[in-house]
């Protein structure tokens, strides 16, 4: 995984058919998806269950780029070797997760896969400071994390003061909540690279219409990419 500041489209296969979730991944891919996010969710940290491990080990197979997995589970600790032995490249742990994110971060580094660490909307950009050499990757929540298909809730401020905070640092800013082509430009004008996109990926399309993913994943990338100056 080369870093690079480049917008990268991240469909997120919460909004995919449950029942079909590699055909889905395949067709995503096909369609021009930049890295697959995988929302793992375990009815404590959030108030949704989605899958575990397992599941996302059989995902592994079909990914051909990046398998993004997004822990909003609490604690993450005990179970960071099983997402490392299941494929992730990315395994991103939520700040409010727990009182050792600083440890959770190093322990993810140490079972070899890149680092990153999610904010919800009330947590401050703050909150990363000392945490900035630790971690690939700052998530951005931009709604409250547990279901897809929520409204955008605008966090350009916090985007901004954490891309400065991250200065050269080989660190993305992923987006994730809310992100379709009226948000995208707000979002990489402030700093964004990763946007990841549930339902404005998936509407409308099936794994036998994929080319609707397809026209959606176009559509996010180029407002996205229309307001670099
Ligand atoms: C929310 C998840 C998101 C979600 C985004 O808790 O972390 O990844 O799937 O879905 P949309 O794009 O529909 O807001
Ligand atoms: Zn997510």
């Amino acid at each position: 995984m080369s870093f690079d500041r480049s917008v990268k489209i991240a469909p997120s296969i919460l909004s995919a058919d449950f029942a079909n979730f590699g055909q889905e991944i395949r067709a995503i891919e096909a369609e021009g998806a930049d890295w697959v996010h995988v929302d793992v969710m375990d009815g404590h940290f959030v108030p949704n269950l989605t899958f575990g491990p397992a599941a996302v080990k059989a995902f592994r197979p079909h990914v051909k780029t990046v398998m993004d997995v997004h822990l909003m589970i609490a604690p993450v600790d005990p179970y960071i070797d099983a997402y490392a032995d299941a494929g992730a490249d990315v395994l991103t742990a939520h700040v409010e997760a727990g009182p050792h994110i600083h440890r959770t971060l190093q322990a993810i580094r140490a079972a070899g896969m890149k680092a990153g660490v999610a904010l919800n909307p009330g947590t401050p950009a703050e909150a990363v400071a000392h945490l900035l050499d630790l971690t690939d990757l700052i998530c951005v929540m931009t709604v409250n994390p547990g279901f897809g298909g929520q409204k955008f809730i605008d966090m350009t401020g916090k985007i901004a003061t954490l891309r400065q905070m991250i200065g050269d640092r080989p660190v993305h800013i992923e987006i994730d909540g809310g992100v379709d082509p009226s948000t995208a430009p707000l979002v990489t004008k402030a700093g964004a690279d990763v946007l990841v996109a549930g339902s404005a990926v998936f509407r409308g399309g099936s794994v036998d219409n994929s080319s609707v993913y397809g026209d959606n994943i176009r559509a996010i990338r180029a407002a996205a990419e229309g307001t670099w100056t």
